[in-house]
């Protein structure tokens, strides 16, 4: 579980983050939209610990990551997990490399441990027998994958994803997204993902947290955003008139099968 209470984050006199509190909970995909320049990046390196907010707590299993040591943060971090925007990958290095790296920078396990447990996670992903290639010899899904592969290799807790899905199709997206789900619920991770993909919202979004100019302005489910009636949700989540019907016919079908809330 990911905790903030009131976290602020000004840059000069200027507030970015002003005041925000989440309860981010373990085995749920945790998805932070809105609007470009909202704070959603500003707010995700305050957790990560990249930015130090001015105000506030953000504590990791009752672990304030604001004030503590920095030692017990560089142990924290191991416990975190992160797929980058682009999923920044070593180009000179294969996909096996790739995701054996952490292993050598942080485990401690023999060759052998670390080559067993690389190929555990590459199996996981459905890329074992993509591990002898390069970043430029396979596609943008199978990219994303190794990145997610390389995130968890360390058992991580807590994972982070930037934009998983920008740049994929729709169909390799939502098999990242189901990739990200069945992860979060099978180790159970406290997952935090950053999106502008509406189909992510809707199929993994166990608990969406909607960010406006620096504050949280709405929170809930997948379930209970078609039902929300906060009217800049609605303008940010179903800005056409082909999303608008697809939320009211959505609305309708509940009702039929008696699910409405
Ligand atoms: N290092 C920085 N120094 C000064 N201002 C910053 C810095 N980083 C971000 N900002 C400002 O903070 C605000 C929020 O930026 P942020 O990158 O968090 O937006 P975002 O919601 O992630 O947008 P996008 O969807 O475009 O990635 C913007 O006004 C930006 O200019
Ligand atoms: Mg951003």
């Amino acid at each position: 579980m990911i905790e903030l209470l009131n976290v602020k984050k000004s840059f000069g006199d200027k507030p970015i983050i002003k005041g925000v509190d989440i309860v981010m909970e373990s085995s749920k995909c945790n998805l932070i939209i809105g609007s470009s320049g909202s704070g959603k990046t500003v707010l995700t390196k305050c957790i990560v610990g990249l930015f130090t907010p001015e105000e506030g707590h953000i504590k990791y299993d009752g672990q304030d990551i604001v004030s503590m040591p920095l030692e017990e943060k560089k142990e924290l971090r191991q416990r975190i997990g992160m797929l980058f925007q682009g999923s920044a990958l070593f180009d000179s290095m294969t996909v096996e490399q790739n995701v054996l790296f952490p292993l050598e920078m942080f485990s401690g396990k023999s060759y052998n441990e670390r080559k067993k447990r690389a190929d555990e996670v590459l199996a996981r992903v459905n890329l074992l027998e993509a591990k002898n290639k390069y970043p430029a010899e396979i596609s943008g899904g199978m990219k994303k994958r190794v990145g997610i592969a390389r995130a968890i290799v360390l058992n991580p807790k807590y994972l982070f994803c930037d934009e998983p899905n920008s740049g994929l199709d729709p169909q390799t997206s939502l098999l990242i997204d189901k990739l990200i789900k069945e992860i979060t619920v099978e180790y159970d991770m406290t997952t935090v993902v950053v999106t502008h993909d509406m189909n992510s919202v809707m199929e993994i979004g166990d608990h969406i947290i909607y960010m406006y100019q620096g504050q949280k302005q709405w929170e809930g489910s997948n379930k209970e955003i078609i039902y929300s009636d906060d009217k800049l949700l609605n303008d940010f989540i179903f800005a056409s008139d082909f999303l608008q019907d697809a939320k009211k016919m959505r609305q309708i079908e509940d009702k039929r099968k008696g699910l409405a809330q």
